[in-house]
């Protein structure tokens, strides 16, 4: 769809390849295909004129490989590349895996965009026209000093200038992208401030969006279980199991859990709570005994503050009473209450626990007397204090940091989360909901464990509370192409051969039920099945749902599509009020983007999920991302964004690029409805991800400049927009493409609302003219965000704005409303 779109300038969309594909000849240059040493690039080219002189390498990855999970894998061995019988095509046929059983084609037309990747179990199975056959030869060539296997093919000259003006073309490309404040000094020396006339145009006032910032909620980074998650205990269920963190010995039933003086601590399934929850301790006192919980990264206690400790146990024999403590590190209690467990069935017991001063690191200690047995599970600690008070609920400060930004969306449970490390790891919402210990835990693909004591339930409730549209991500029936080592187990047949795997299809009927219980227990009413459920979870009234994500960057390939197809037609025909949202890969551009585009036109897919991580200066040089895509048909959600520098550090730097990108977002806000920066959450020492957009610890939230940005747009959208006509006294497009304007109303409140992003390092002197909107303002509330491009401790401050005439500082983000 967009190639050759968002860069006219430097990018030329390249379809002159095929043409010459019909007309290589057996003279001409000579043209090697291969990869680096170890698998560790993409396909290479290089070129030589005659056989006695030294290659030149074109310095490209033409296409990359995409099987298998990131990190160790992603490597491509021994590619060919080849024009295929059938349509002339390029075709790139390599080997995907070390051992060498897994074949992957693609074929392109123009060398820029490739077709999605498909994956073969064997040579032998690659479809007949697309074996790799003669003219090709085995060679091992010398390319810059490096000893590389490949294949020699001749082609004409022209051919291979017109490759290297594409590399070419794609260099410059990157090196816009690249661009750093850091080099603005240079960039721009000798320029002065710069003036700008800025006059709102009201007649070509058009409807936008009202939902378009949002956040995305997914369980990395520890951001549920040990963040949002207000529960306090770690692995309060004794169900963290070894594979939930491969490699690492201590991770098991046990993990967080300590054991003080003489007796027995086991850990046993028989008979358990509910079969969901297998395992439970089972303790017995020698002597003086006590089982201690440290928490994640221990437990902070609030002096005065109460905690409410619940458990289920059951004794063998005999009632006993076990004193429920909370300790400081050395010991001394800081609050404790005893408990009489008294059933021989599995029975609950609570206690409230009230803390006599501030302690960052206590544990929960339960002490037995000498000769007491009892089995126990679902050992649980909450603060009393939750967001909104809710039962089971959130931590109330991260909750309200997330409130503030006034998110019109949350969507949840993820990104990788939602699909899954391998089938038998796609995230089932159903076994999210319910009684807690009838929930099925889950290996978090992160490295972890998830209780889902958050989950769907809990998901609808807080969007609820603070206003949000719940947009629920399920997986297309395919998990995560990304994750880890199930390629080569999940269901794999001819053609489907691939880490994308795919839901048998015998079982595919049952997951589309599970779609559509969904959508009955987010919204339908108490006498259905499943709206019965979601009352005896204690909501009868319906969550009112209206967004539906399906499927989460997935490849676009004949394993997802008719997997996606069939929930989508599904879900068409059973709940036409649900807007889904389709997926178009986790790039900008390339094969799944451009297929997955190609479906949603085809299907007519109301809204598809963009995502793209890239630097300050793609967001620069890419304003008119939006500016063509047609309008009228299938929207947009942004779903995951970031600006990425080296070091993946939030500053001043990448806020202000997103800051410039949301003015462009609001202009095209008719066909881009929704966007969330991605990730939202990261617990400091727990980061597996940066950047991302709210660090946090156990007693405090550290925001990032990234997120007073999101905040700012949040707290400050608008329902139309109003074109204006920006008017700089500089030339330089450089310097233009750095300054961001937009006007938005706000049909609740009335106000026009303005925003302003200087990126350049001098000041912007601008003339705001109100008056074609017929308000007369000299002086409105602002608030500014300025300071150095490489500080990451930018905070807004609030500003009276004189108009018309202000000055925006180096640097700076000024957003104001017109009352
Ligand atoms: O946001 C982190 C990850 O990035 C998401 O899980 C995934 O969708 C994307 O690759």
């Amino acid at each position: 769809m967009k190639a050759g779109l968002c860069l006219g300038t430097v990018v030329a969309a390249v379809c002159v390849f095929c043409a010459e594909a019909t007309a290589i000849a057996s003279s001409g240059v000579e043209m090697l295909n291969y990869s680096m040493p170890g698998g560790d690039s993409g396909l290479r080219l290089a070129w030589r004129p005659d056989s006695t002189s030294q290659w030149q390498p074109l310095g490209y990855d033409f296409v990359k490989n995409d099987f298998g999970p990131w990190g160790s894998h992603k490597k491509m061995y021994a590619p060919r590349l080849f024009v295929n019988a059938s349509d002339s095509l390029w075709t790139a046929v390599w080997e995907a895996m070390p051992e060498g059983d897994v074949f992957a084609l693609s074929t392109t037309d123009d060398f820029s965009v490739w077709s999605p990747q498909r994956y073969f179990a064997s040579e032998l199975d690659l479809p007949r026209d697309m074996r790799p056959l003669n003219p090709l030869r085995a060679d091992s060539a010398t390319v810059d000093g490096v000893r590389v296997g490949g294949y020699v093919q001749h082609v004409s000259r022209g051919f291979i200038d017109r490759l290297a003006s594409f590399v070419a073309s794609r260099a410059g490309r990157a090196a816009l992208h690249a661009e750093r404040a850091a080099d603005d000094s240079l960039r721009f020396a000798g320029l002065d401030t710069v003036r700008m006339t800025l006059v709102p145009r009201p007649a070509e006032e058009k409807k936008i969006s009202d939902k378009l910032i949002g956040i995305f909620f997914e369980d990395i980074n520890y951001a549920a279980d040990g963040g949002l998650y207000a529960e306090l205990i770690q692995n309060r269920d004794f169900e963290y199991d070894p594979s939930d963190r491969r490699g690492d010995n201590n991770w098991n039933a046990t993990t967080a859990w300590s054991t003080e003086g003489d007796g027995v601590f086991e850990i046993r399934t028989d008979d358990p709570i509910h079969y969901n929850n297998p395992h439970y301790a089972s303790v017995r006192g020698n002597g003086k005994f006590a089982l201690i919980n440290s928490g994640f990264d221990f437990i902070p206690l609030r002096k005065g503050e109460s905690y409410d400790f619940s458990m289920k146990a059951r004794v063998p024999e005999k009632p006993l009473v076990v004193d429920v403590q909370l300790v400081d590190a050395v010991g001394n209690i800081v609050s404790s209450k005893k408990i009489k467990i008294r059933s021989k069935e599995w029975t609950d017991y609570s206690v409230s626990l009230k803390a006599k001063a501030n302690v960052d690191d206590s544990r929960l200690r339960i002490v037995f007397a000498p000769g007491s047995e009892a089995d126990l599970d679902m050992v649980s600690l909450f603060p009393a204090r939750t967001f909104k008070g809710r039962r089971n609920g959130l931590r109330d400060d991260l909750a309200r940091t997330l409130a503030d930004m006034r998110p019109r969306f949350v969507r949840f449970p993820g990104g990788c989360v939602a699909h899954g490390d391998g089938i038998d790891n796609i995230y089932d919402w159903k076994g999210s909901i319910g009684p807690l210990e009838a929930r099925k835990a889950l290996r978090n693909l992160w490295g972890y464990h998830q209780t889902r004591g958050l989950g769907y339930y809990e998901y609808f409730l807080f969007c609820e509370d603070i206003g949000a549209e719940p947009l629920p991500v399920l997986s297309a029936g395919v998990p995560c192409q990304n994750s880890g080592d199930h390629a080569r187990h999940s269901t794999c047949t001819l053609n489907t051969l691939g880490q994308q795997g795919g839901i048998p299809w015998e079982e595919m009927p049952a997951y589309v039920q599970d779609v559509l219980d969904l959508i009955e227990y987010a919204n339908g009413d108490v006498t259905t099945e499943w709206g019965a459920r979601r009352a005896a979870d204690g909501h009868p009234a319906p969550f009112n749902m209206k967004y539906l994500g399906i499927g989460n960057e997935d490849m676009i390939t004949e394993v997802f599509e008719p997997r996606f197809r069939m929930i989508y037609d599904a879900v068409r025909e059973r709940y036409p009020e649900i807007t889904v949202i389709g997926t178009v890969g986790p790039f900008y551009e390339g094969s799944d983007y451009e297929a997955g585009w190609e479906l949603a036109r085809r299907l007519d897919i109301p809204m598809v999920d963009e995502h793209y991580y890239v630097e300050p200066g793609w967001y620069v040089h890419n304003r008119d991302f939006y500016d063509s895509y047609p309008r009228g048909g299938t929207q947009v959600y942004l779903g995951e964004y970031a600006s990425h520098i080296p070091g993946r550090k939030n500053t001043l730097e990448t806020a202000l690029s997103i800051a410039l990108y949301l003015t462009d977002i609001e202009r095209n806000a008719d066909v881009v409805a929704m966007t969330s920066y991605a990730p939202l959450l990261a617990k400091k020492k727990h980061t597996q991800w940066k950047p991302d957009l709210i660090y946090f610890n156990n007693t405090e939230v550290f925001p990032t400049v990234d997120y007073e940005v999101q905040k700012i747009y949040g707290n400050n959208s608008g329902d139309s927009y109003i074109p204006a006509f920006a008017n700089t006294d500089n030339s330089n497009p450089a310097v233009n493409t750095r300054i961001g304007t937009s006007v938005v109303r706000d049909s609740a409140s009335g106000d026009y609302i303005v925003k302003l992003v200087n990126f350049l390092p001098v000041p912007v002197v601008a003339t705001v003219d109100m008056e074609p909107l017929g308000v007369k303002a000299d002086k409105c509330d602002g608030v500014i965000l300025s300071g150095n491009p490489d500080d990451g401790d930018v905070r807004p401050e609030a500003i009276s704005v004189s108009l018309p005439d202000l000055v925006l500082p180096p640097y700076s983000f000024l957003t104001f409303r017109v009352r």
